[in-house]
């Protein structure tokens, strides 16, 4: 298949990675309604078209943090894209790179932040997790601020894990029986350019940017057991000035669905926010990104930088995003398909793609500038 949207990537993915994997990426948490909502909502939206207007020049580029971007977007902290494709994380950097966008690392990345700076050219944006273990979290702070990372994303909507029950069905989530080890080889063994690609050539498989602190984390297809035991649900806004203390770069902060939450913010000192529910994967039933979206927007837009994700399957997508108030859109999904189903040209293929079809959404809505982007653009 040649493929040409986003969700083709989807379809190229499940049949290139083992299902194990396939369903970690495309799962949700409970019965998955709130990722289902996320794409819904957006489908909801009708844009409202206008023409005669001269669209010659269609203008994608925004500046976030002081970084300039060729279009709102940037590849959404993702665990694990190191098991996906070789060195995954390097690859899809490079592609966001070249493509003249930023990627934010996750903290349970493959490869740490140093080799994904040496691939890409320059320092992604990290993700932080905090672990019980302060000292380390302090530490790797001023590593990352050395390597030059531009922008730290505190993610706090996984205090504890939503259960993924595709997970709890394949073992990810720990538990999984005797059987599990046959299972999975036979898994490995069905999908064999990923198994050449990944388990031959694409170690060391680690989470690299936090094994120093957590041995278990060396055992990448069992870490909820450990993520669970280490990572830190006794953090509060209060924690938020402890990192601020540490870390001197743009602060924002993933996993805000509430304009309270959006207030609460602004007064710890955040640069931006992410509106998100964890692209449907922590608790089930809370409202989609886009829903969240506008009353945030209405409630903190001119304090801090207001950025989205949730569902973000075409460039109409991050159109319709931009008019309800976001500055950029992260990407979650959209970017995991691709850089499993074919690794770094995946990537580089589907920033292609969600550019033309950002083009073709501003240029029938009679928008030539994303800065202009509003309400306006959509009909209803
Ligand atoms: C496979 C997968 C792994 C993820 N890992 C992380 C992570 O390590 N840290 C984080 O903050 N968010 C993580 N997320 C959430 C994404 O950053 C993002 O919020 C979500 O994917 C957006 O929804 P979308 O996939 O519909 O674009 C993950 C999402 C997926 C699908």
């Amino acid at each position: 298949m040649t493929p040409a949207s986003i969700m083709d990537y989807r379809e190229l993915a499940r049949r290139r990675i083992p299902k194990v994997l396939f369903d970690y990426v495309d799962g949700g948490s409970y019965a998955e309604a709130t990722l289902a909502r996320n794409i819904a909502d957006f489908e909801d939206l009708a844009l409202r078209q206008r023409v005669l207007k001269d669209v010659s020049q269609i203008q994608l580029g925004t500046e976030l943090f002081g970084q300039k971007l060729s279009m709102p977007v940037v590849l959404s902290p993702i665990g694990m894209a190191g098991m996906y494709a070789r060195r995954g994380e390097a690859q899809a950097a490079k592609a966001a790179r070249d493509a003249g966008i930023a990627m934010c690392l996750s903290s349970l990345a493959i490869c740490d932040a140093a080799e994904v700076a040496k691939a890409a050219g320059a320092p992604p944006w990290y993700q932080l997790y905090v672990i019980k273990d302060r000292g380390f979290t302090e530490n790797l702070l001023h590593r990352l601020a050395e390597l030059g990372c531009p922008v730290l994303a505190l993610t706090v909507d996984l205090p504890m894990p939503g259960m993924r029950y595709r997970d709890v069905r394949s073992g990810l989530f720990g538990g999984g029986g005797m059987a599990t080890p046959f299972k999975r080889a036979w898994d490995g063994i069905t999908h064999p350019d990923w198994l050449i690609d990944v388990m031959l050539h694409g170690g060391p498989h680690t989470f690299g940017n936090i094994a120093p602190a957590i041995p278990e984390a060396r055992g990448v297809m069992e870490f909820w057991p450990w993520v669970t035991k280490n990572f830190d649900p006794t953090l509060t806004w209060a924690d938020v000035a402890w990192i601020r203390q540490h870390w001197k770069g743009p602060l924002v902060i993933k996993g805000i669905l509430d304009p309270e939450d959006a207030r609460e913010a602004v007064k710890a000192g955040a640069d931006g926010i992410v509106v998100s529910n964890h692209g449907g994967r922590q608790l089930d039933g809370v409202l989609s990104g886009v829903r969240a979206l506008p009353p945030i927007a209405d409630a903190v837009g001119d304090d801090l930088t207001v950025i989205m994700d949730g569902g973000v399957r075409s460039g109409l997508d991050v159109v319709k995003a931009l008019a309800l108030g976001a500055k950029a859109c992260f990407v979650g999904r959209a970017w995991a398909y691709a850089v499993a189903a074919r690794g770094g040209p995946g990537v580089a293929h589907v920033l292609q793609i969600l550019r033309q079809e950002m083009t073709m959404a501003m240029a029938l809505t009679g928008c030539t500038d994303v800065k202009d982007a509003g309400r306006q653009l959509l009909a209803g």
